[in-house]
């Protein structure tokens, strides 16, 4: 057989890569998926604004977003109205434009409203914030003590002299296992949070998530994380070391069966103990 001239064949190779179906993976939207399967904007911002009125007896209006990526919590805010003001600080611009074209945009004019700095969390706000929150355990990154006290400190002396600071966290002792959980989603796609290793010693935990489609294909460690995995009892403690006036956990309610949360969270003590549960930290200065 003759052999085929170069240009043939590459017009043959564009052709069969031109055909190639593109997987579920390749179509999606790892800032969508990520969205969908760990954020609840509307819940997350509730609890905020209910909490600031229950301990202040007033409306928050100005809002600050902590490691904000794709500053969900920011465009809900000022989806409350022409009072509500917002600023959200990330590193990293790509999830950021991703938020300003997703989030922000689609809202007009009230966009107007929120500031997002491509900034280290640790730096202060235009304008000191009635509520400022670091949702998703994002605060992990900071993995010594004098890093924590030094970012709690810092929230502290920006918050407005009524502000509170609120922080989530995981717990439980199935946040040191090594393990894969998958949860299916409405949307048609699998949310892999993969813990894959644990380092007791200086309690550092390498997590991954993964999006896993009905086709097969899979967007494979669409985020990494490298944390300090911390307790909540020594969050509290370094809190009220940098001069938060108070500090209160809110524990989740458990459902009819008994078994599962109930997205309900009030301040409670002692709390009870189970393999797996996310808390805030509510600090008031
Ligand atoms: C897990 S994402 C959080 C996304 C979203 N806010 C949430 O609650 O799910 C963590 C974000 O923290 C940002 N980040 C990491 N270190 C940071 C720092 N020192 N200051 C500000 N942002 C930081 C990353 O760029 C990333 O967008």
């Amino acid at each position: 057989m003759a052999p085929k001239s170069k240009t043939k064949q590459k017009k043959k190779d564009k052709k069969q890569k031109k055909r190639k179906v593109k997987s579920m993976a390749d179509k999606a939207d790892k800032y969508e998926l990520y969205q969908l399967s760990v954020q609840s904007p509307e819940e997350d911002i509730e609890f905020l604004a209910n909490v600031y009125r229950d301990l202040r007896g007033q409306k928050a209006l100005h809002f600050r977003e902590d490691f904000c990526g794709t500053a969900l919590l920011t465009a809900h805010w000022i989806k409350r109205g022409p009072d509500y003001t917002a600023e959200g600080f990330d590193i990293d611009t790509e999830p950021v434009d991703w938020g300003i074209k997703h989030n922000l945009r689609p809202l007009g004019d009230a966009a107007d409203r929120a500031v997002l700095h491509i900034q280290d969390a640790r730096l202060p706000s235009d304008k000191p914030p009635d509520v400022r929150c670091a949702q998703n355990f994002s605060y992990w990154v900071f993995k010594t003590r004098a890093e924590m006290s030094d970012y709690f400190r810092r929230a502290h002396v920006d918050l407005d002299d009524d502000g509170i600071f609120v922080i989530d966290l995981h717990g439980g002792p199935e946040c040191f296992e090594p393990m894969e959980e998958e949860t299916e989603m409405d949307e048609g796609f699998t949310y892999v949070w993969d813990q894959d290793e644990y380092w007791p010693i200086p309690s550092e935990a390498k997590s991954y998530i993964h999006f896993r489609f009905t086709d097969g294909s899979e967007l494979h460690r669409a985020f990494s994380y490298e944390w300090r995995v911390w307790g909540l009892a020594e969050l509290r403690d370094i809190l009220e070391d940098v001069g938060f006036a108070r500090v209160d956990c809110y524990w989740e309610g458990t459902d009819e069966d008994g078994e599962s949360g109930n997205g309900i969270f009030t301040p409670e003590d002692k709390g009870e103990h189970c393999l797996s549960y996310v808390a805030y930290l509510v600090a008031q200065k």
